[in-house]
């Protein structure tokens, strides 16, 4: 048999040398390489072009099926095993959705592992060479992606989050979304989770019939071609709606926002999540699944009071590496405070700042037309542009 090149991706060391162990015991097999980093797989996967791909679904602490499913489309030529440390219905249910192969559940049994991975490999091996056959080609067919299409086609999940009532959530949320959607039309979704008072419907001039708590509603497991019946297209952004009443918000619950970014991020390259003030269950949900959160402040005292009860709630969920602190109505007249002093009380960098306009911004809201559709050369517009596309530069 002509030898299988596995690629192993696990983070913990002793599990991946035990792997490894099992595997390099059979001649057939030969591990290419291992990584310990979710983010490093991809590039593995393109650059190795592994026969199969065994990953630990740990590795990735944001998704690794969102990952083993992008290897499904993407890079057809490997096949994906799963390891995980328990049996789970609705894990092997997606993984199944994802394209997955196998799931091994520790303790991992030696011939089990051997055998399987040898018979996946020549099943796919059969099916590859039947369709070359057809075409009179001797190889399978091979996916390129290079390494800048990778980094665009990996998705963003980016939350807008600010513990304090009108400081501009929503109304950068939606203009970021936008933003993102000039360069990416039909490719960014903008999630509404102020299930009380969600205002980007508003502002945005949707008047949906469908909202996300009409979503949770649906019986049956959500799939991406039923939450895409509930967005709503507005300049290039797929819109998903906070209910229409406070009540109705109960609808929604952490696993249902869950599985709706799950999906976003299958979907979308971008996904800009609004969220309310107050800190729920949701949100929590959210800023565990992004990849940037924006926090926003402003130069007065009890926003800066307020914001490092935010950044205590961040450090917790060890999400600060991801956060970036955005300044909003940076040009407003202020109150005795720089922007040095709020960085060294808060001991963050502001990494963006966004200047006052309230004339285009009142206009905007009451018009339900986005600013940076409005006015896209006003310094306010701009600033949300140059927000973008730092998102974009980041890793
Ligand atoms: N940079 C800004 N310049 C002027 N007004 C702003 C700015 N950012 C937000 N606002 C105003 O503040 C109000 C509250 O914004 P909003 O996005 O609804 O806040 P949140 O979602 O955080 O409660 C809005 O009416 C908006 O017009
Ligand atoms: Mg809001």
């Amino acid at each position: 048999m002509k030898t299988i090149r596995v690629l192993l991706a696990d983070s913990n060391q002793e599990n991946r040398e035990y792997l490894l162990k099992i595997l390099e015991g059979d001649t057939d097999i030969d591990v290419i390489a291992e990584v310990s980093q979710g983010g490093e797989v991809l590039e593995m996967v393109a650059q190795a072009k592994p026969e199969v791909l065994i990953i630990d679904v740990s590795i990735s602490e944001q998704d690794s099926l969102g990952l083993a499913s992008y290897i499904h489309m993407h890079h057809p030529m490997t096949q994906v095993i799963l390891v995980s440390d328990y049996e789970d219905l609705n894990l092997l249910k997606r993984a199944m959705q994802a394209g997955v192969k196998e799931i091994f559940i520790r303790p991992l049994i030696i011939n089990e592992v051997i055998n399987r991975v040898k018979q996946i490999t020549q099943d796919y091996r059969k099916k590859a060479d039947s369709k070359s056959d057809n075409k009179n080609d001797s190889r399978p067919e091979v996916v390129h992606v290079s390494k800048q299409d990778m980094v665009l086609q990996t998705s963003k999940i980016v939350t807008v989050f600010g513990n304090k009532g009108g400081i501009g959530k929503s109304i950068i949320a939606s203009n970021l979304a936008v933003a993102a959607a000039l360069k990416h039309p039909n490719d960014v979704a903008l999630v509404d989770l102020d299930l009380q008072f969600g205002d980007i419907s508003l502002m945005m001039n949707i008047n949906p019939r469908k909202t996300i708590a009409e979503l949770m509603q649906e019986s049956g497991e959500l799939t991406a071609d039923l939450v895409d019946e509930y967005f709503y297209e507005r300049s290039g952004a797929k819109i998903l709606s906070a209910p229409h009443k406070p009540e109705l918000g109960e609808l929604v619950t952490s696993f249902g926002v869950e599985t709706v970014l799950k999906i976003c991020r299958q979907m979308y390259s971008y996904t800009i999540v609004d969220t309310p003030t107050f800190l729920d269950d949701t949100t929590l949900t959210a800023l565990e699944m992004s990849d940037v959160v924006l926090l926003l402040i402003s130069l007065d005292i009890p926003t800066i009071k307020n914001i490092k009860k935010g950044i205590d709630i961040l450090e917790s969920l060890k999400m600060l590496p991801r956060t970036k602190l955005i300044l909003n109505r940076s040009s407003s007249l202020s109150v005795g405070l720089e922007p040095q002093d709020v960085e060294q009380v808060l001991g963050m960098k502001i990494t963006a700042s966004i200047p006052s306009d309230f004339k285009i911004t009142v206009s905007s809201v009451n018009r339900g037309t986005p600013f940076l559709n409005m006015s896209p050369k006003a310094p306010i517009s701009r600033s949300l542009i140059d927000l973008f596309e730092m998102i974009e530069k980041e890793k």
